[in-house]
């Protein structure tokens, strides 16, 4: 069975894209599945920040991918580029494979002292069917070096033919989507190239969004872009299934209000020919809150589930998560 394939995507940043991506793959990889066994599960990190990457990696990031690009997706983009890859295989993934070594996923766990200063100290969790491939800096590159003309062809020598830009991670992904039950990504905040490839090579799509007048307002627009790629790439189907609010509290009103906004917006959308589609099992989730215990969780890299994280935290955490795996039994 092929992999389910989710991204979190906002052109906005700071909305919790990295947040969640890390936390539904941890959460995921945390669940049995039918067969008795954990949910193999990858995580991409797409976005040049490298958040995602740092926050699973820690010290391994810093001491091992840092000083390494070629280990990361713009490794493997540029490998792809070049004609130097077919298929992304084991070596291009940092995680545990049979009789591998250990997985070094949330293998260190980072305690701040009372003086201030931190330290790492080895976890005692293990991640062996939690996988990563990392960002780093250099992923900004992408967007200048993949380079193709009004026809959006790009030719590659492992290809036989010419291929258009937005096929290129999806081209090699044979061996991850029939490997992993899930494939998260984590976007960066734009729709270029990058974000395009993330797209063309993804059937699920969640949307975090703060909800407040100005984050709310570029929704509209962002779906209709999706819209507009969804048609460009023919006839794979694409589904916006969750609109997760982000970042807000009961306490302040103007959150309900906006979340009621996008529902309302949603429900308009969903009723149109042509968004029915994209949209029509779309839905707006409870999301995930700002908690302090949220924060304290990523300064310590640990995910929400394994985490001294407030209770609301971790149900929210787990109430998006039995909505995704609940999509493998569709
Ligand atoms: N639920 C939450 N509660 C508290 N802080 C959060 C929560 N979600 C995200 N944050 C913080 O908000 C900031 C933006 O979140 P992040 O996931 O990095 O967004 P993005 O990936 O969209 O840029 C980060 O500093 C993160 O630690
Ligand atoms: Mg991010």
């Amino acid at each position: 069975m092929s992999a389910c394939t989710l991204c979190l995507l906002n052109f906005k940043g700071g909305v919790g894209k990295t947040t969640l991506s890390v936390n539904f793959a941890a959460a995921l990889a945390n669940t049995q599945g039918k067969n008795g066994q954990n949910y193999k599960v990858l995580l991409i990190d797409a976005d040049a920040q490298a958040n995602s990457s740092v926050f699973m990696l820690g010290e391994y990031w810093k001491r091992n991918i840092f000083p390494n690009p070629e280990r990361s997706l713009y490794g493997i983009m540029d490998r792809i580029r070049q004609g130097n890859i077919k298929k992304i295989d084991e070596e291009d993934i940092i995680g545990e494979f049979e009789n591998g070594t250990r997985s070094p996923v949330f293998s260190a766990e980072k305690k701040v002292l009372a003086d201030g200063t931190s330290t790492y100290i080895e976890s005692e969790t293990y991640w062996p069917n939690l996988h990563i491939i990392p960002a780093h800096y250099g992923l900004i590159n992408v967007e200048r070096d993949i380079r193709y003309g009004e026809d959006g062809l790009v030719s590659i020598k492992a290809f036989s033919s010419p291929v258009q830009y937005f096929e290129l991670l999806d081209r090699v992904s044979s061996f991850i989507k029939e490997y992993y039950d899930f494939i998260i990504i984590d976007c960066p905040p734009n729709l270029y190239t990058m974000s395009e490839n993330i797209l063309y090579f993804c059937d699920n799509i969640v949307i975090p969004v703060i909800p407040d007048w100005l984050s709310t307002n570029g929704i509209n627009w962002l779906i209709m872009q999706v819209k507009a790629f969804s048609a460009k790439y023919g006839n794979r189907k694409k589904e916006i299934r969750g609109i997760a609010p982000t970042l807000w509290n009961v306490r302040e009103l103007v959150f309900s209000r906006h979340i009621r906004i996008l529902s309302r917006s949603i429900e308009i959308w969903k009723k149109s020919e042509n968004y029915s589609d994209l949209l029509g099992r779309c839905e707006i989730w409870t999301g995930l809150q700002r908690f302090a215990s949220v924060n304290k969780s990523i300064e310590s890299l640990r995910p929400v589930i394994d985490y001294q994280a407030s209770e609301p935290a971790r149900v929210q955490v787990e109430m998006m998560t039995n909505k995704i795996q609940s999509w493998l039994e569709e």
